[in-house]
């Protein structure tokens, strides 16, 4: 079980002081959300910001990229010290291509999939990749309401990985993510939690703790 708190919801005049609470407090990873303003309606940051969180913490940067092919900036972000790219299947034009480079680059990859894209999409590429990431909500906004039927998604990838004997893949879910339905998420087979405004809003180091108590 792993806990990735997204920096998206975090104070960014504290940037590396909203760091060093999650990561002390225990936090797996950092989530760092990158968007371009097309794929999704919204724009974050880019390589830079993500270089700057690389010089404050030592857990490994899981970086989720909701923007058009991001195979063109793969090298960018290897180079700014990501450890796991995420990659939207629905922004790749060639998606095996995709997850291979991030691979090459020696980053464990990724595959997010929006609320309405079916699990069908990962069969022919488990094997090449590290993490699923079921999306909890439509990406572009923290804050959001967790869409229920997600949780079906979860269990089949979950069952699906299973049944392959995928006893190393992730399965990531991403959005909507509170204390009150942590447990429903984990239940369903999720092994990396993703949570920004439920870790941001209030004492981020506690809201941490209190996370980790129930999810094991
Ligand atoms: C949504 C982002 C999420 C977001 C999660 O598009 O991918 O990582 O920051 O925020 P919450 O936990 O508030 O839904
Ligand atoms: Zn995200």
């Amino acid at each position: 079980m792993k806990l990735s708190p997204s920096m998206l919801s975090a104070d960014f005049t504290q940037l590396g002081e909203q760091i060093r609470l999650v990561d002390a407090a225990g936090a797996d990873y950092i989530h760092l959300d990158i968007m371009d303003g097309q794929f999704v309606p919204n724009i974050t940051f880019g390589a830079v910001v993500v270089e700057a969180v690389r010089s404050v913490t030592d857990k490994p940067l899981d970086v989720h990229m909701m923007i058009e092919e991001p195979i063109r900036y793969l090298e960018d972000f290897k180079k700014a010290g990501a450890d796991i790219v995420t990659v939207h299947v629905e922004a790749c034009k060639h998606l095996h291509r995709t997850v291979s480079r991030i691979r090459e680059l020696d980053m464990k990859a990724g595959v997010a999939l929006n609320p309405a894209t079916s699990v069908n999409v990962l069969n022919y590429i488990f094997d090449d990749v590290d993490m699923a990431l079921v999306m909890g909500v439509n990406p572009g906004f923290a804050g959001q309401t967790f869409i229920p039927a997600m949780l079906d998604k979860i269990k089949r990838i979950h069952k699906i990985a299973d049944d392959k004997g995928l006893k190393n893949l992730e399965i990531e879910v991403d959005g909507g993510i509170t204390l009150n339905n942590v447990s429903a998420v984990v239940d369903a087979g999720a092994n990396v939690i993703v949570a920004g405004s439920a870790i941001f809003s209030g004492n981020p180091g506690e809201n941490v703790k209190e996370f980790l108590k129930r999810m094991y």
